[in-house]
């Protein structure tokens, strides 16, 4: 299995590695099931660093990624407001970046700049000292570490029926700026036979690149404002929250969102083995009384985030070849 360097979109995995992923992922949450087992991935990465650069808001994949880390053993350093680092007395971000890859062995990112990861990177690596980047969300772009925690959620709610392969999955709300089904959806193209339903108000509907790139891949996949009739005979819905911190001028306030929230009347519609998802934080698109509907599975898939980060760290640091994997 080639070892990723940098995290930094969802384009560059392949159905090989979402699968080893997946089986490494099962196996760190068994070893982490006994004492000796979560003791032995705490020795794995102990002589390891991570810098946590989050400056724009995060609660879930902040505390997944730092938990992720320590886990491992990996000891964390964060900053999560721009305004307290030198950037501040006008320092650039490169030498900002430049400065933490100085004291720690991987960066781990979330801004509000688009392609913003990809740039360090590379510049990084023309340095003495280029150390991984992650890409925890660049703006409304790409969040490929929440892609692959929804591509293990599903997987797995699907292995009794031999996995994701031909199955229609639902994507619902802002999909112009969410930038989870910008990274899933291209995830998703790496399966056979999936079918996918965007549905969105007119004004949210995907972005024009994102398009292409799956008529290029050729997937086969609808958009359409209706969101009842897209219900039927799906396998998943992906709910997702109206992302006005990126309205330029009140663009979300123009959009009656309440048409794209799930409610308990929905629950009919959906197929008893459809699951439903969420990368959350929500609003009102998800009733909270559905939380106790077997069928919602978000807050597991927020608990998955951690195992499956856990996992990528373990291939980005080499030291999955220390856990013990079944037959693949
Ligand atoms: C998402 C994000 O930040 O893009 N949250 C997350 O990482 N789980 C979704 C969102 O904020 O709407």
């Amino acid at each position: 299995m080639n070892h990723p360097f940098h995290i930094l979109s969802s384009a560059q995995f392949d159905r090989k590695f979402l699968d080893y992923l997946a089986v490494l992922t099962d196996t760190i949450r068994r070893f982490n099931k006994s004492k000796e087992g979560s003791i032995y991935l705490k020795g794995l990465l102990a002589h390891k660093r991570a810098m946590l650069y989050f400056t724009q808001p995060s609660t879930r994949t902040f505390l997944s990624f730092q938990s992720a880390c320590h886990i491992l053993g990996i000891s964390t350093h964060e900053i999560r407001d721009s305004s307290t680092s030198s950037e501040r007395k006008g320092e650039s971000i490169e030498d900002s970046l430049r400065t933490f890859s100085s004291y720690v062995d991987i960066i781990i990112m979330r801004t509000s700049t688009p392609g913003l990861c990809d740039r360090i990177a590379e510049y990084l690596d023309h340095t003495e000292r280029p150390v991984p980047i992650i890409n925890a969300g660049s703006g409304p772009d790409e969040h490929p570490t929440q892609a692959l925690l929804d591509i293990y959620t599903l997987s797995r709610n699907f292995v009794k029926e031999g996995g994701l392969d031909g199955k229609t999955i639902t994507l619902v709300g802002d999909l112009k700026r969410g930038r989870t089904v910008r990274s899933l959806a291209a995830l998703l193209t790496n399966y056979q036979d999936v079918k996918l339903r965007f549905v969105s108000p007119e004004s949210f509907r995907i972005s024009e690149d994102l398009r292409q790139y799956l008529v290029k891949k050729g997937l086969d996949f609808v958009e359409t404002t209706d969101f009842s009739g897209s219900l039927e005979n799906t396998d998943a819905v992906y709910m997702t929250r109206v992302q006005d911190e990126y309205d330029v001028a009140g663009e979300s306030a123009k959009v009656d969102y309440s048409q794209y929230h799930l409610t308990k009347d929905h629950l009919g519609i959906l197929k008893d083995s459809a699951i439903i998802m969420h990368p959350l934080p929500r609003r009102q698109e998800i009733d909270p009384a559905i939380d106790k509907d077997p069928r919602a599975k978000y807050w597991r898939q927020e608990r998955n985030g951690m195992w499956t980060r856990v996992a990528l760290l373990t291939m980005i640091f080499g030291v999955d070849s220390q856990i013990v994997l079944p037959e693949l």
